[in-house]
């Protein structure tokens, strides 16, 4: 039994050591926001035992809130309730920001989507919690939507937790990106993936297919290409996935590449995308960059956006480089307006920008 293994704690402790300039401000932060996670994981495991009222509601977006949303929040604030280094918090369930109480001089603000992929609960699959930190302007005092309108690069540390055969926790300060696995018997998450690096290239990618009609032509064009696999222009078969649980798609690109896409798609022209902004695509989009992936809309890099509301939503094309370059590239021509045609053994010549 080994007994020298990395715990999350002694990794943050390193990270002093290895970064002068980390503040040990955050690695307190970072503790707690631990000790909710495992909170939620144990909830999850007990599943419909947990719930101990069985009200769906809905929440601030019109969505239906499972009982363990609510639950998850309430452990995520109850927990973060204490931390004196957060000034305030942002909950996808939630319509404004939750002040601390007593903190008017936490430094730092606390993003979370408490439990991502709730609709995979009551099927028993993989879910988790999303987390982003940035740093509390100077002198805010009680903390207001404007400050969290950040963009993604100024994103001091994010993560997520994935709460599937085992709990496991995945991390970037922004130097890299390490996975951490829950030893249940002995509460404490072990360092298992260290410095997680995404491979370059991908044969596999993943996307709602029932959205098809909705997506616009660039990425009717790359899952045409991606279908005809070997006899199509890639000339190799790709394989496709979808978990429909963020957590989990992005957990399997960190571990052996792939795509990733929720796309701008005209199913709802008042939405431009499913997924939000602040607590979604932007921790995503830090651990992929910091794991040597790319993480675009389409037309821009996702760290770069600036925010305008809370719970803004954006396209999301995120994963292995080469893909992701490969997708920018389509919606780059078409929005020049130029015809893209590819070859295909089966079909001939075709346009991507026929319908
Ligand atoms: O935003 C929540 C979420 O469950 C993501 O985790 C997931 O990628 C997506 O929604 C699934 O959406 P759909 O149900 O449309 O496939």
């Amino acid at each position: 039994m080994p007994y020298h293994r990395t715990t999350l704690s002694a990794f943050l402790i390193d990270e002093r050591r290895r970064t002068p300039s980390f503040d040990p401000e955050l690695a307190g932060l970072i503790k707690d926001v631990e000790v909710a996670c495992k909170y939620i994981a144990s909830a999850i495991s007990r599943g419909k035992l947990a719930e101990t009222k069985a009200t769906t509601r809905v929440n601030v977006q019109g969505e239906e809130q499972k009982p363990l949303d609510v639950i998850a929040n309430e452990m995520m604030l109850q927990t973060c309730d204490s931390t004196e280094q957060l000034l305030g918090v942002v909950s996808e369930e939630m319509e404004g920001p939750y002040p601390i109480p007593g903190s008017r001089s936490g430094r730092y603000l606390l993003v979370c989507d408490p439990l991502d992929g709730s609709s995979n609960l009551d099927l028993n699959l993989t879910v988790g919690t999303i987390f982003s930190v940035l740093r509390a302007p100077e002198g805010a005092g009680e903390p207001k939507p404007e400050h969290f309108l950040q963009p993604g690069i100024s994103q001091v540390a994010a993560g997520f937790t994935l709460y599937g055969p085992s709990v496991m926790l995945i991390l970037t300060l922004g130097r890299g990106v390490h996975g951490f696995t829950l030893e249940r018997e002995v509460g404490t998450f072990i360092l298992t993936h260290p410095d997680m690096r995404i491979p370059e290239d991908t044969r596999e990618f993943a996307i709602n297919a029932s959205n098809e009609r909705f997506w616009e032509a660039p990425i009717r064009h790359y899952v045409e290409e991606c279908k005809l696999g070997k006899s199509g222009p890639r000339g190799v078969d790709f394989n496709m996935r979808w978990v429909a649980s963020m957590v989990a798609e992005v957990y399997r690109i960190l571990i052996r590449g792939g795509l990733f896409m929720y796309p701008r798609d005209a199913k709802d022209p008042s939405k431009p995308g499913r997924l939000r902004l602040l607590y979604e695509a932007n921790p995503m989009s830090m651990i992929v960059e910091q794991a040597g992936g790319a993480s675009w809309t389409g037309r821009e890099r996702i760290l770069e956006v600036k925010p305008t509301a809370l719970h803004q939503r954006i396209p999301v094309i995120l994963g292995s480089r080469h893909e992701v370059e490969r997708l920018v590239s389509y919606h780059q021509a078409y929005d020049r307006g130029e015809e893209l045609k590819f070859k295909s053994p089966l079909f001939g010549n075709r346009s991507i920008f026929q319908s």
